[in-house]
């Protein structure tokens, strides 16, 4: 099977066939996590949209259930969420799981809807009674309902993207809406389409007694390096109205790179806020150099709140569960990297799915980093810039790169970019991705490689940074280098994953 598609990933959750995007209704239940996502079963581009449906009980195993949600006469099934509706507001029964989710089509327009079950997801009934909430001005781009219980008021929130805000309205019942409010307009990165919303409330630093909300914004286009992104806005919520802390221009980033979008949390998870993103972009999804399926998540991740400067953020951590596959590891003395430092085999028998992990001391060097490199000469290219302050991946080297097309740019950063080159486009796939990061003696890197995907995250998730790589042959070495000086690698550990 891995003739058949070399680059279908071993621990990240794909489709068995056909196309996905955003994931779904995520939402667990009785030792169930169940992954719903924008599915195509018809063929392998966009296209008829159903929910797919997942279903694991360790976040890293999924096995593929029937399809949950199947368009119909209302339109194609577009995204949404699901709660648990313990206390039976909806009076479909206690406990049952109810979808949110948007009908699309030219004649009704987007238009939102449910469908509930009452068997923990096996079968779906669409409400009899749907639309339950349409656009009160018509409009065109009014999508992704989000449902979630505020318990200080004892009553159900939905946020509905509307174009380039997100509207909040609320509920007794699931099924009668009352607009309450809009947040967004002229926030963050603009003027962009919201997309999937979704609204979470984490400790600050640990600490359970200052809380804060955080407000995601899937935004399409708007990332830094073109395309698809996720962005978030920290503040507070009064049950009917999201204030935000910082200033509209203030855009803050769940994730780096260039392939993460439409990521929404878990509903019915306790304290635990876990997120799932969609691992592609907009600009390419379509076209990426997979066969039988496109598009994977990447792992879900554990969200948290940190605090540096006044403003607070938002840490995104890979699960813990994924620590329950590591296999073969290897674990390498520290040693010192003068120029270059080569890591020959990166494991016996490498199929292109492991994790590293070290510290990374830059000691002098302005520029130190690594490159996961294959024996025809492909590689990925990650480094700490001290002097620039960033830390860069880099894939304009790392296999198949020419499908992505190229784009005007339309962004502060990438315009600098093209001055320095004396260009004004850029490649949408071949290019570098990076995050500010502050000086430091030593940062935490641990890198997640998947047959088609890195996913870095450094300093314990306050920088994630997830971009595609399509290598001819999975990176089965590490070559370490700096600039000047020398280096010091330590902690360094080297796991092969496996299901
Ligand atoms: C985000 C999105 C959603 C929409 C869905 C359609 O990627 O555009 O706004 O519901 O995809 O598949």
């Amino acid at each position: 099977s891995t003739n058949v598609d070399p680059f279908r990933p071993v621990y990240h959750h794909t489709p068995l066939y056909g196309w996905m995007n955003d994931a779904n209704g995520l939402v667990y239940k009785d030792g169930e996590y169940h992954l719903f996502y924008q599915y195509n079963p018809y063929g392998s581009m966009w296209g008829n949209m159903h929910w797919g449906h997942s279903v694991s009980q360790d976040l890293i195993h999924w096995e593929p259930f029937p399809i949950a949600l199947e368009r119909d006469t209302l339109g194609q099934i577009f995204s949404g969420s699901s709660v648990v509706d313990k206390d039976n507001t909806a009076g479909f029964g206690p406990g049952a799981i109810i979808a949110f989710y948007t009908s699309a089509s030219d004649k009704n327009g987007q238009i939102q809807c449910m469908a509930y079950s009452t068997d923990n997801a096996r079968t779906f009934t669409k409400y009899e009674k749907n639309p339950i909430l349409t656009p009160f001005d018509g409009l065109k781009d009014f999508r992704d309902p989000k449902v979630f219980w505020y318990e200080p008021q004892k009553k159900w929130v939905m946020i509905v993207s509307a174009d380039k805000e997100m509207r909040f309205y609320s509920s007794t019942n699931l099924k009668d809406w009352t607009y309450m409010s809009a947040f967004g307009a002229g926030y963050g990165a603009q003027p962009n389409q919201f997309e999937c919303p979704d609204m979470v409330e984490l400790p600050v630093d640990g600490d359970e007694n200052n809380k804060k909300w955080a407000l995601l914004v899937n935004i399409n286009p708007g990332c830094l390096f073109g395309g698809s992104a996720t962005e978030y806005f920290i503040g507070d919520f009064d049950g009917n109205k999201f204030t935000c802390d910082t200033k509209p221009e203030v855009a803050k980033w769940l994730d780096w790179g260039k392939d993460h979008y439409a990521t929404v949390c878990f509903s019915n998870t306790g304290d635990r806020v876990i997120a799932v993103p969609w691992m592609s972009n907009w600009q390419y999804a379509n076209i990426v150099p997979t066969s039988q399926f496109r598009s994977a998540n990447a792992l879900p991740r554990e969200l948290s709140m940190f605090t540096e400067g006044n403003e607070i953020y938002v840490a995104a951590n890979p699960v813990k569960e994924v620590e329950n596959i590591r296999q073969e590891a290897q674990q390498l003395p520290d040693f010192e990297v003068k120029d270059t430092y080569a890591i020959d085999t990166l494991l016996a028998d490498n199929q292109g799915a492991y994790e590293m992990c070290f510290t990374l001391q830059p000691n002098a060097a302005d520029i130190s980093g690594f490159k996961l490199k294959n024996s025809k000469g492909e590689e990925v290219n990650i480094y700490l810039d001290q002097k620039a302050g960033k830390v860069v991946m880099d894939r304009t080297q790392s296999g198949i790169v020419e499908f992505g097309g190229q784009s005007t740019m339309h962004q502060k950063e990438t315009e600098n970019l093209a001055a320095k080159n004396a260009i004004n486009y850029i490649d949408n796939f071949a290019l570098a991705t990076w995050a500010p990061t502050k000086k430091s003696s030593n940062h935490q890197f641990r890198i997640f490689v998947d047959k088609c995907s890195v996913e870095l995250f450094v300093d314990g998730g306050k920088i994630a940074m997830t971009n595609l790589v399509f290598p001819n042959e999975p990176y089965n070495s590490v070559e370490f280098y700096n600039d000047k000086g020398s280096s010091t690698i330590k902690d360094m550990h080297i796991y092969e994953l496996k299901l």
